[in-house]
């Protein structure tokens, strides 16, 4: 199978070298028989750039810029730590993703145009090269019905359709480094291709795996 990873900046620029590795792992496991693709994000040295430089009067634009090249900054680091396992070439475009793909190597790439954030990477990455899944690993456990930290009575739900996430995402503000479960381009991509997502607490491990296959307590998003 295919699966498309959408990999939060924070889950892996707060590892050690040994817990990158261990990820690094995990990974080539799955990918002894699947094809994957993993889209990283920016994280912490994304917001604290952009946080900078809006604050210097940058445009969106430019922060935008600014988080991409975080992307990219993270994307080597998980290359760095998949050695043979990883092609060395960051793509900056789907075709060039869909063309490094090879049995046994993983494809990892971070952001490619502003206006949007890795979320949305993975979702058009996915259509591209027809994934069966897309595993959104980030810093929350799931969607939740409000915000957690804010609401006691938040719940956390298990199923939601593509047209739930949408309207969702459309409710958030569409500025660089906001924080939301995927960003609005991201849920319009999946709600009209349709392929299947899940969301998950991406700083377990054992997630990657049951994201992709089952048995996770996150967020399946699918059609009713
Ligand atoms: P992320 O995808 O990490 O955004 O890209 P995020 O959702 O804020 O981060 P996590 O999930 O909490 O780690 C970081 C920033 O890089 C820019 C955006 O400004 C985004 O907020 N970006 C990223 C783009 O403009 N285009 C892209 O394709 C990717």
């Amino acid at each position: 199978m295919i699966f498309v990873y959408s990999l939060g900046g924070s889950i892996l620029a707060g590892r050690d070298a040994v817990s990158l590795a261990e990820y690094a792992q995990a990974l080539k496991e799955l990918a002894a028989e699947h094809q994957i693709f993993v889209v990283v994000g920016g994280g912490r040295i994304a917001r604290e750039y952009i946080e900078k430089a809006r604050a210097l009067g940058a445009n969106e634009t430019f922060c935008d810029m600014i988080g991409i090249g975080a992307t990219k900054l993270n994307s080597a680091l998980l290359v760095a730590a998949l050695g043979d396992a990883a092609p060395q070439e960051i793509p900056d475009s789907y075709a060039q993703a869909a063309r490094l793909a090879q049995p046994g190597k993983i494809v990892i790439m971070g952001g490619l145009a502003p206006g949007q954030t890795t979320d949305a990477v993975s979702a058009l990455l996915a259509e591209y090269v027809h994934a069966d899944k897309i595993i959104v690993a980030t810093s929350v456990d799931g969607v939740y019905t409000a915000d957690p930290e804010k609401d006691p009575a938040a719940k956390k739900l298990e199923r939601m359709t593509p047209q739930g996430l949408a309207h969702l995402a459309m409710q958030t503000e569409m500025k660089a480094g906001s924080r939301s479960p995927v960003d609005p381009l991201a849920a319009k991509i999946i709600e009209r291709s349709c392929i299947p997502t899940a969301i998950v607490l991406g700083s377990k491990i054992e997630n990657l795996k049951k994201g992709a296959l089952g048995g996770h307590t996150g967020t399946e998003i699918r059609p009713e």
